[in-house]
């Protein structure tokens, strides 16, 4: 069976408590997924460097997956690949010709390198760097705010992407990134995603840690009855 991660989003937890947050979590989760927002790219702002060391330094052996919605990557990168962070996600919109470059310059740092599609972008707009990706991660609402709808049509293209790497044999994870819950992440799984990202589900739950472990059982028990 498939190995499925699950990623809470901390752009959901408490921002005046992010370590009671994942704490709360009680170690039912994969990876740490920390959005990264510059008020350009996105028309919000949320964590900088400072905040992905002091993650890395409090959780030492923790996957820390940050996902860059920022524009100024040749300023903003090197931050974070100096921030300790696991893997560094950077949009396709974003300055499309420095694409390989910044992917090469991730990778050059032994950091993991994910590459994500806004809503609207088509699969054929990366096509060129799925080589040079370990991950690549769908949007399935436009980046920039928790709590928005889940937008079907992503997970098209996310099975899209899973037969692009059955075809060519590329090594990315598929990851999901916005508007899910526990009545659509089987759908996503059984799309082909991998690592599931969530920020209200898990975290506006009075449970997220019970959240964490009942969409587990959940995603096993589909995957079984497909299987
Ligand atoms: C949105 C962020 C997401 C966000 C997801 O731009 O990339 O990671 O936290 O939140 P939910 O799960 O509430 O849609
Ligand atoms: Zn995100």
């Amino acid at each position: 069976m498939r190995e499925i991660l699950l990623a809470p989003s901390l752009l959901g937890a408490d921002p005046l408590n992010l370590e009671g947050s994942i704490k709360a979590l009680n170690n039912n989760y994969d990876w740490l997924h920390l959005d990264i927002m510059d008020g350009h790219f996105v028309r919000n702002l949320s964590f900088g460097p400072d905040v992905a060391k002091a993650l890395r330094k409090k959780f030492p052996d923790d996957f820390i997956d940050a996902h860059l919605m920022i524009d100024e990557l040749e300023t903003i990168l090197p931050l974070f690949i100096n921030a300790g962070v696991s893997l560094i996600t950077i949009h396709a919109e974003t300055e499309p010709h420095l694409l390989h470059a910044s992917l090469s310059e991730i990778k050059r740092a032994g950091i993991k390198a994910g590459v994500s599609l806004c809503p609207p972008t088509p699969v054929r707009n990366i096509e060129s760097v799925l080589e040079l990706a370990d991950l690549v991660l769908i949007m399935s609402v436009t980046p920039g705010f928790g709590g928005q709808k889940f937008i079907e049509s992503s997970l098209e293209k996310v099975r899209e992407l899973a037969s692009l790497r059955e075809v060519h044999k590329y090594n990315y994870v598929i990851e999901i990134d916005g508007g899910i819950n526990e009545n659509n992440i089987t759908r996503a799984v059984l799309a082909g995603c991998d690592v599931i990202v969530a920020g209200s589900a898990v975290f506006k739950n009075d449970k997220p840690d019970e959240w964490l472990v009942n969409v587990r059982t959940k995603i096993k028990e589909a995957m079984k009855d497909f299987e």
